[in-house]
């Protein structure tokens, strides 16, 4: 089959599995470059199949040789329709370890369920006794309550009023104006309950009670605040309190893990074109204008290269990560530097779609978007015929 990117309403509807083996492949060419990477030898990765979890995973398994369990949501090819980008890349990775000899399991289902916890739990036990690092990376529109089934959706909405901005369609790259409505009390509690802390805690507690939690163990989870203008639609927004709630799970597993030597981190990471990120109105916009500035300064970086400044810089760079205020790992600083954020400000009062271009890094948003669903890769032949049906092995 031949695979041309389908995309609508800033969300590609399918993926390539050759670009998404090479996206693979280059994170990994970047982190053998820097290796070694410190990190623990026995690691979980939830959410581990795309965006930072899927970085995550490969800066500790081939920087530091971990054995590592990956959890994530994909969905195979079936008839004419792609599998799931995630799918693609999860299997990328698959391969690429066992090629180097790294121990590996993919655990494909629904993280917020009991019974995935338990499959992990399991598998845990028989492939590695216990785990050092558990990386929350979960990113979702959904959850299902384990205890109840009721259905929550998370919505990305400002809180108080309705949010007038500008947004960027990342395929085209034109710019138009989208009013977001302010969210509801029931919105605000929907989103908190699944992007929250909630589901980390439970996981962080399954892992307990199984005994497959390992005495000093870290448990990193991701979060993100931003610049200003972006505070309305996110951090001020729904998902901002859901952020919080986030950073307040943390310092409470903080407390009950020091108990046996172990620690519980919020790392604050970079705005990156990701499949979550690309959907929320005003941050594309915003994305373009920090790539070029952070670019042109050489200090741009993706998930791979945060992932591996995150582990060697800051987690396990063998004293207590230097925090903020609030307790929260920075990795976000360079984004949030004055210089930087003092260009974009200027810069986002004189966009229009004739200034845009040359003001923001279009381009390597469009790129970035296309390249985590494996198009746009200049290596790639996209006219050839394509096995869509990506190889299963026996190891997960
Ligand atoms: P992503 O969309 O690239 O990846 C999300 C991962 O979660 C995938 O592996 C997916 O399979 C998995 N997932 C989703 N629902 C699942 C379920 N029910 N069960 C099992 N796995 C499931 O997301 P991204 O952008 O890497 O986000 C990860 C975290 O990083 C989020 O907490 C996000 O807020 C945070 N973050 C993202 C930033 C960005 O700019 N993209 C910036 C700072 C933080």
């Amino acid at each position: 089959m031949i695979i041309k990117p389908m995309i609508r309403n800033n969300i590609c509807m399918n993926a390539h599995p050759g670009g998404c083996e090479l996206n693979v492949k280059q994170q990994i060419d970047y982190v053998r470059r820097n290796s070694p990477v410190p990190a623990p030898q026995r690691v979980l990765v939830i959410g581990a199949s795309a965006g930072y979890g899927l970085s995550s995973r490969i800066a500790a398994a081939f920087g530091a040789g971990a054995r590592t369990i990956g959890v994530s949501f994909e969905t195979p090819a079936k008839g004419s329709r792609t599998a799931s980008a995630g799918w693609y890349l999860d299997q990328a990775f698959r391969k690429e370890a066992s090629a180097a000899g790294l121990e590996h399991k993919s655990i494909i289902g629904d993280a917020f369920s009991h019974q995935i916890k338990e499959e992990t739990v399991q598998e845990i036990r028989s492939m590695m006794g216990q785990v050092d690092l558990v990386v929350y990376s979960l990113a979702s529109g959904i959850r299902i309550d384990p205890d109840t089934g009721e259905m929550y959706r998370s919505t990305l909405k400002p809180i108080g009023r309705d949010y007038r901005a500008l947004s960027l369609d990342s395929r085209t790259g034109e710019v138009a104006e989208a009013t977001v409505p302010a969210a509801t009390e029931e919105e605000i509690a929907q989103t908190v309950k699944v992007m929250g802390g909630e589901d980390w805690e439970l996981w962080i507690r399954a892992l307990q009670e199984g005994g497959v939690l390992a005495p000093g163990a870290v448990t990193v989870a991701y979060s993100y605040i931003g610049p200003k203008l972006t505070f309305p639609l996110y951090r001020d927004g729904t998902i901002g309190r859901a952020k919080d709630h986030l950073e307040e799970t943390a310092r409470r597993l903080d407390t009950a893990l020091r108990d046996s030597g172990g620690r519980a981190w919020v790392s604050v990471n970079k705005a990156l074109v990701t499949r979550a990120s690309s959907v929320i109105p005003a941050v594309p916009l915003y994305l373009a204008l920090l790539y070029r500035i952070m670019k042109e300064k050489g200090i741009h970086e993706g998930t791979i290269e945060q992932c591996v400044r995150l582990f060697s810089e800051k987690l396990f760079a063998g004293e207590e990560p230097p925090v903020d205020s609030l307790g929260r790992i920075r990795i976000d600083d360079w984004e949030m530097r004055q210089d930087v954020q003092d260009e974009v400000e200027r810069d986002w009062e004189k966009i229009t779609a004739e200034t845009l271009p040359r003001l923001g890094d279009v381009e390597g948003i469009k790129e970035d978007f296309l390249r985590i669903h494996g198009f746009g890769f200049p290596g790639i032949d996209y006219s050839a015929d394509v096995d869509i049906q990506a190889r299963t092995d026996d190891n997960g």
